[in-house]
């Protein structure tokens, strides 16, 4: 079958679809694909937490990525990196979640508070990783020198206008050093010890957290934990909590992967005991790597490459990226079998792409690599994702922030980028706080080989939010080759002025460097709105478009 004639044969079989429900115009022939918005079909409102990310003590996250130091000649608010303070404030960051991952089962706030020149230097849990570049020399990075602390990220939070979101140590200290965090950060000036030792080094007034994450990766490097085990432990650390008049979100540690009977056996055993109190998220963690392609098990030279990578890696990534979509549902449905009216949200606290070793920018940046436009087009369709889940995700953290798996920005010493993905949550933020709408979408699926099988990832992801008459649409083509010329149809309004920015290269594999900042950067696109209201718009090959429309 010719390209044209198999577009044609999907779309048919699309518009029937769409005409049995009573929405669809005649297609165009000239027309690849077709997105209906149906405006009167509201989902839930996009929670801003959606544009989370995630600050680990690993490799060059928090040292060279974030804390350079009060005394560093690189420009710093308070020791911490101006430009990157600067740029990720201007997409909106919800919520920053903070000190892990696997280390904050390992972490003691307490040393992180005080005088910094009494603070304590401890072994990272990350220092005997598989995945250290060679020669990587000791510093901060391996033996944590705990300069950057509790204080510092709220105050990194306050910078960048997000909310702080912490995750308590469950594997190694008690629920009582659980509690203390929480007086340290929350209670009210001049109350207690904790709150007085606050004044003393950071702030007199409290921080105000209301995120908390109770363990990480429970059944793995937060515990070993059987699900029985941790659901005991769970509740152990989350019910006597004190709360300072405040309305405390504690999030539980979900499955590994998509062990649905993790999620099963903990929330029937806190159905059984009485219910979730103050449990606000259940947290899954989605990363994506090619798992297929005549790879080994071995699991640091078993990914694939962040820069290098074949067509069917490029397709093969994005496929399993793909997959948080049931990761959300599967969890979704089971959760509300004893959480009846869905009180507890999803929270997707570390997602994103993971490559093995080779393509960081630093020796130091354990866990660093490159992000391509391949990154860019993962972020459009998870974050689209996660818009058609809006009823069901209540936060998400893209891991993780700087220098480390899917960042948005490098930086080392005193040289700072921005990365492809950056640019995707820039765009994306005009979502946050709008309606999110629910979206038809035809479009023929990109075919390619998964271990020498065919296989197909979807046409286009799209998603869609409004804000009184301002409408807002994503579309994201990750075919590597095919422009996707779309119809777009408004059902419920009509459209007045449209503005489109595009991302897109000549290459998936185009990436900003230390030395090429700006290879990868948003335009300014064009579409058209015909006579009958629908707009015209051709999705280049690996491009992210954001489509800021004025209703009439
Ligand atoms: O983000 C890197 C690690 O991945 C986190 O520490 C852990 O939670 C996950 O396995």
């Amino acid at each position: 079958m010719k390209r044209r004639e198999f577009v044609g044969a999907a779309l048919s079989s699309s518009a029937l679809l769409l005409t049995g429900r009573g929405t669809s115009a005649p297609q165009s022939k000239l027309a690849d694909a077709r997105i209906d918005v149906l405006l009167n079909e509201p989902i839930g409102t996009i929670a801003p937490e959606i544009y989370g990310h995630f600050v680990e003590h690993l490799g060059g996250v928090v040292y060279d990525g974030i804390w350079v130091g009060e005394n560093s000649k690189i420009p710093n608010v308070n020791g911490m990196r101006k430009a990157l303070i600067d740029a990720l404030q201007k997409t909106k960051p919800g919520v920053i979640r903070w000190p892990g991952g696997c280390f904050a089962d390992s972490y003691n706030w307490r040393d992180g508070v005080g005088p910094k020149k009494d603070r304590p230097r401890r072994p990272n849990f990350w220092l005997d990783a598989g995945e250290w570049p060679k020669g990587a020399p000791d510093g901060p990075w391996k033996y944590d020198t705990n300069q950057f602390g509790t204080d510092d990220f709220a105050r990194f939070c306050q910078l960048t206008g997000s909310q702080p979101y912490f995750a308590a140590n469950l594997r190694s200290l008690n629920a009582k050093d659980f509690y203390e965090w929480v007086d340290y950060c929350n209670a009210p000036a001049g109350t207690t010890t904790l709150a007085e030792m606050r004044a003393a080094g950071g702030s007199r007034e409290p921080y105000k957290v209301k995120y908390w994450g109770v363990g990480n990766e429970s059944w793995g490097c937060g515990g070993n934990f059987a699900p029985e085990e941790y659901v005991v432990e769970y509740r152990r650390f989350a019910e006597w909590v004190p709360r300072w008049g405040m309305n405390l979100a504690f999030v539980g540690s979900g499955p590994n992967g998509g062990d649905l009977s993790w999620t099963r056996k903990f929330f029937g055993k806190l159905a059984e005991k009485g219910g979730f109190g103050r449990m606000w998220g259940w947290a899954l963690h989605h990363y994506s790597w090619n798992v297929s392609q005549g790879r080994t098990s071995d699991w640091v030279q078993g990914k694939g490459d962040g820069l290098n990578f074949p067509l069917e890696e490029y397709y093969e990534l994005l496929a399993e990226a793909d997959r948080v979509e049931k990761l959300i549902t599967d969890n979704w449905a089971i959760m509300g079998e004893f959480d009846r009216q869905h009180r507890v949200k999803l929270v997707v606290d570390e997602w994103g792409a993971w490559y093995k070793p080779g393509t960081e920018l630093h020796n130091t940046h354990l866990l660093g690599q490159q992000n391509t436009m391949r990154d860019a087009v993962l972020a459009g369709m998870t974050l689209d994702t996660f818009h058609r889940h809006a009823d069901k995700v209540g936060m998400a953290n893209i891991a993780q922030l700087v220098n480390c798996l899917q960042a948005l920005f490098f930086a080392h010493e005193d040289k700072f980028a921005v990365t492809p993905t950056y640019h995707v949550f820039d765009m994306f933020a005009a979502h946050q706080n709008g309606e999110s709408l629910r979206t038809l979408v035809a479009a023929p699926h990109s075919n390619y080989l998964r271990a020498a099988k065919p296989a197909t990832l979807r046409g286009l992801s799209t998603s869609a939010s409004r804000k009184g008459n301002q409408l807002t649409i994503t579309i994201t083509n990750p075919d590597h080759a095919q422009t996707r010329d779309t119809e777009i149809a408004l059902r419920g309004a009509r459209v007045k002025e449209i503005k489109v920015t595009i991302l897109a290269a000549s290459d998936v594999k185009a990436h900003n460097s230390f030395a090429n900042p700006n290879a990868v950067t948003p335009k300014d696109g064009r579409a058209t709105i015909r006579n009958d209201g629908t707009v015209t718009y051709s999705a280049a090959p690996a491009s992210v478009t954001r489509l800021q429309i004025t209703l009439a």
